[in-house]
């Protein structure tokens, strides 16, 4: 793969942002700032990519922040800056699930809003703060080989889902939540193409982490049976299914992809029970 610069982690310390901080380890990227609210969790992972990094200048840091909290986002990102320079991709993977599922009419305004201030408010902070920095860093050729490809100054994947483009009942607040957060990656990209950074959304259904086991908890009806009804493949998506896809998005070999909400769902987007 060709991933070989820096990376902003966010939800680094569990499920697809931990696989992706490894992923991007094996792979060969320069750095990471492995960032979550939980510290310990994203220590552990940054000490597991430098364990496991190919590249042998690899460095890893942890950093603790509220992807919902503007100060802290702005924290994070100038101790990227500060600590390794050039951030070339940001994977913004901090989310959370629903605490309950109930229709439209019953649903509760302040888990509505936990949802949007997580998934919506996080979003929103990330990337602004990202793209301010990358827009301001040196445009590097995409391929010295091809000029007429341009030049990059780096790449943005949102985590999304499948229901970030359609719904299924009982999850208005993560529905709509993960539609804004495909609306600010696809204003992004079109903000942003002219600047040589491309911003995607990867949209997966149900993936094997831990997020998965707490919704198991949580939403009646809902288990590892269950989860596989509407999905062709008939399995779950595993955390490394999804991290291909974003280092995909992340390196140049998506070079001419912008604004996309990308399906990591077994067929599921397309034989929607
Ligand atoms: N697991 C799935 O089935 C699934 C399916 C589709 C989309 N997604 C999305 O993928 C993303 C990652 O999910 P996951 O399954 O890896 O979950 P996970 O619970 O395993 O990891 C999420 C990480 O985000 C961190 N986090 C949560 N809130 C935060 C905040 N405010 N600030 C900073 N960090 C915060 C957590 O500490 C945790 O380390 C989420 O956006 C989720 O909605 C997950």
């Amino acid at each position: 793969m060709d991933v070989t610069g820096n990376a902003f982690v966010t939800g680094g310390g569990s499920g697809i942002g931990k696989a992706a901080c490894l992923a991007l380890a094996k792979e060969g990227a320069s750095g990471i700032l492995v960032v979550d609210i939980n510290v310990k969790a994203a220590e552990a992972t940054a000490a597991e990519a430098i364990a496991i990094a190919s590249n042998p200048s690899f460095r890893a840091e942890a950093f603790g922040i509220d992807v919902s909290v503007e100060e802290s986002v702005k924290k994070a990102v100038a101790h990227m800056v500060q600590s390794f320079e050039r951030i070339d991709y940001c994977v913004h993977c901090a989310g959370i699930t629903v605490q309950s599922a109930t229709p439209m009419a019953e649903a509760s305004f302040s888990e509505f809003q936990t949802l949007v201030t997580n998934h919506v408010h996080g979003t929103f902070l990330v990337n602004s703060h990202i793209l301010a920095v990358m827009k301001t860093q040196e445009l590097k050729p995409v391929d010295t080989a091809t000029p007429y490809l341009g030049g990059t100054r780096g790449s943005v994947v949102n985590l999304g889902s499948v229901l970030a483009t359609w719904a299924a009942p009982g999850f208005v607040p993560y529905i709509a939540s993960k539609h804004a957060v495909l609306g600010i990656s696809r204003t992004a990209a079109i903000d942003h193409a002219g600047s040589g950074i491309r911003v995607n959304c990867v949209c997966p259904t149900w993936v094997d982490t831990p997020l998965f086991d707490r919704s198991v908890k949580v939403i009646p009806g809902l288990d590892r049976e269950t989860a596989l009804s509407g999905i062709p493949m008939n399995r779950l998506c595993t955390a490394k299914e999804v991290s291909d896809a974003i280092l995909f998005l992340c390196g140049t070999r998506s070079s001419f992809i912008t604004g996309i909400a990308l399906p990591v769902d077994g067929g599921h987007d397309i034989c929607r029970v």
